[in-house]
């Protein structure tokens, strides 16, 4: 299996990022930050936003999956949350955790002090990526959003504190 590289999205980045997001389900399509989204479709994407991206890439050059840090605002600003997405055709060979593992270092080094995750209960492999990566549920909300099927699903918040908690 070919090393996972990981790097700081960048200009070059654009048109494997156009097809990566073009190949995510409209399923997977809440995982992507909609700036993202929003920014491919109008091509404007290397603006200056505040969340910092990150992609994993393979050796042909094509984006294999996403992790994006987005820092809180305001009286939240020293917390930050955190979304990864694997492309379906590269889950289960260690993209996500290398993913996860480089946001978490990609936080730190943003000097954000608490990180959280959000997913759905149901989630199983996404609660696997980050309570391997010592985040741990802090707090469930129960029916908080409607799933494809129109079913109410619960959501869980996974965190992570990066500094001794005060
Ligand atoms: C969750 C997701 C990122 C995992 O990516 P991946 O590349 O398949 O993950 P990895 O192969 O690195 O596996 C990471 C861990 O999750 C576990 N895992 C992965 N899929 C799993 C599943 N379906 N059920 C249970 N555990 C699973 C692996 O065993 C591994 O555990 P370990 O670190 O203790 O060994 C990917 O499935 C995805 O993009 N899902 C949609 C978006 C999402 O759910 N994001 C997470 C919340 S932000």
């Amino acid at each position: 299996m070919p090393a996972v590289r990981i790097e700081p999205l960048a200009a070059d980045h654009r048109n494997a990022l156009a097809a990566f997001v073009e190949s995510i389900s409209e399923q997977d399509r809440v995982f992507v930050d909609r700036t993202l989204i929003s920014q491919v479709k109008v091509a404007g994407w290397t603006q200056a936003v505040p969340e910092r991206r990150l992609v994993a890439v393979d050796d042909d050059g094509s984006v294999g999956g996403l992790v994006t840090v987005s820092r809180g605002v305001g009286w939240s600003a020293h917390t930050a949350d955190v979304r990864v997405l694997v492309r379906s055709s590269h889950r289960g060979r260690g993209v996500g955790r290398a993913l996860a593992e480089a946001g978490v270092e990609l936080a730190a080094s943003m000097g954000i002090e608490k990180l959280t995750v959000e997913t759905m209960a149901a989630n199983a492999g996404g609660q696997a990526t980050f309570l391997s990566l010592g985040f741990q549920v802090e707090a469930t909300m129960q029916g908080q959003v409607r799933d494809d099927t129109g079913h109410l699903q619960d959501i869980v918040i996974l965190s992570r504190w990066l500094t001794p908690s005060s």
